[in-house]
């Protein structure tokens, strides 16, 4: 029997971080690590890291400024603190890591965490570990079977990027794209179900590209829109969302499943990035603002109600005031429910940092301040207009307020459900509610019924 190990996780980034970080649980379970809060009394820590804007890289090393004194702390006790740096940073700049934090045991990318138990024993040996390479072998064959993660659940399905859209670190550090085998994501996905999932997010850099072999051993492909009608034979998954997706992979089989799959939700975050074709052009998007705008009219003519998310870059190299109001006419004609939005932040590596016309600072400052306040207007507004609206709510936490629960709509809306421990609902119950109130990231609804009505 292994003597219990406590294992710290921290994840920045991604929703692909946060499922590769369940996953490094997974794989560290057999050898006796047990999952823990507190950084400080923990045996092994292990910061998964993002790579793709300045800020998010340069936290990390703070982190490990803290790690740093935890690790001598137990020192003093006689205990070991192994510190690993996982994902993206380590991937890109590993060596960097380790010239600023040699009290890093650990370096490796996200595609070499399967290996963590090698990893491990050379640690203890006192070896300093750098796993960096890209592995012949498929990291998800060699991963143990899913622990769970409660239910909203993670699955990757697809991995990398072949794009090179001339911002993004995403295709040097996650490598080229690759699709894992159908009948895999199935049996993943059937296990997730098993362990408490009721909604599913299929995740990929570009997840709407995949193309993994099809269940028969045809040798042909199944597209995500065949993937996700697969998916409706997992008996108990009452939902499905993917993420994320590039305009020119939105294809008939995807829009149709939108149309046609009732589990399939409502909701569809598609970055544009910008809105003026000058800029796509630069940023190798390979797209022009009107494709952009096709998609989006065919996929609110096969899904009417469907909410639509986004990502924007301000302040690209060249970017010009021009430019820039072309993205706030896309904003205004489109109406997102929500978005995401960055100030450009030249990566190593990409072309687009090498290039001229970088914008000042004080002026991508600007830009983002005006576009994120029509966003947040916009935002506000799609949730107001979910007042008095029914629909089913996704429990996945007890909120702060007392009786309040969490959980998430159809369309991706965090909703607080007042009410709903006293109405005798558990964690992972589907609630049938009704909207109160919309602010700008959240809404208030009310429990229709109570848990034994229900049940
Ligand atoms: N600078 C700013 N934002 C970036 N993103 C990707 N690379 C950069 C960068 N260099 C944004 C894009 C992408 C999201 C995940 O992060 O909007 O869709
Ligand atoms: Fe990065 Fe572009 Fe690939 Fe998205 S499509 S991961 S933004 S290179």
């Amino acid at each position: 029997m292994t003597n219990h190990k406590k294992l710290h996780v921290q994840t920045w980034g991604c929703q692909m971080n946060v499922y590769d970080s369940s996953r490094m649980k997974d794989v560290l379970a057999p050898l006796g690590y047990q999952a823990c809060d507190n950084a400080a009394d923990a045996d092994m820590v292990i910061l998964n890291t993002c790579h793709i804007r300045e800020k998010a890289a340069e936290k990390i090393y703070s982190e490990l400024g803290r790690l740093r004194k935890h690790k001598d702390a137990l020192a003093k006790d006689g205990r070991h603190m192994v510190i690993a740096v996982a994902g993206c940073v380590a991937q890109a700049e590993g060596a960097e890591v380790r010239r600023r934090a040699p009290w890093v045991d650990m370096v490796f990318g996200p595609q070499a965490y399967h290996q963590l138990p090698d990893m491990v024993r050379e640690a203890a040996r006192g070896a300093r570990v750098v796993k960096t390479d890209f592995p012949p072998e498929p990291k998800f064959d060699a991963l143990p079977k899913s622990g769970g993660q409660g239910p909203a659940a993670f699955l990757t399905v697809q991995e990398g990027c072949d794009k090179f859209c001339t911002f993004c670190v995403v295709p040097y550090t996650r490598g080229a794209e690759y699709s894992r085998p159908s009948a895999d994501v199935i049996a993943e996905a059937r296990d997730l179900v098993a362990l408490g999932a009721r909604e599913i997010t299929l995740l990929g850099q570009n997840v709407n590209a995949y193309h993994g072999d099809a269940p028969d051993g045809s040798g042909q492909a199944w597209s995500l829109g065949r993937l996700i009608e697969g998916l409706t034979d997992v008996e108990g998954l009452a939902r499905l969302r993917y993420t994320t997706s590039h305009p020119l992979d939105m294809d008939e089989d995807l829009i149709a499943a939108h149309r046609d799959i009732d589990i399939l939700m409502p909701y569809l975050h598609l970055p544009v990035q910008s809105g003026s074709d000058r800029i796509l052009e630069a940023m190798n998007r390979r797209h022009k603002v009107a494709d952009y705008r096709r998609v989006v009219d065919v996929l609110r003519a096969s899904r009417p109600d469907i909410a639509l998310s986004c990502d924007f870059i301000v302040g690209f190299p060249g970017e010009t005031d021009q430019d820039f109001e072309d993205t706030l006419a896309l904003v205004r004609d489109v109406g997102y429910a929500s978005a995401y939005s960055f100030k450009y932040s030249p990566r190593p590596g990409t072309t687009a940092a090498s290039s001229d016309g970088h914008v000042p600072e004080p002026v991508k400052a600007e830009r983002l301040a005006i576009l994120q306040d029509l966003l947040t207007e916009q935002a506000t507004d799609f949730n107001r207009q979910s007042i008095g609206a029914q629909f089913d709510v996704l429990i996945e936490r007890v909120g702060k307020r007392e009786g309040q629960m969490l959980g998430r709509s159809p369309y991706n809306q965090a909703v607080y459900v007042d009410g709903g421990v006293d109405a005798g609902f558990a964690i992972g119950d589907l609630v049938k509610v009704r909207v109160k109130s919309g602010y700008a990231n959240s809404v208030a609804a009310e429990p229709l019924n109570s848990a034994s009505d229900t049940a």
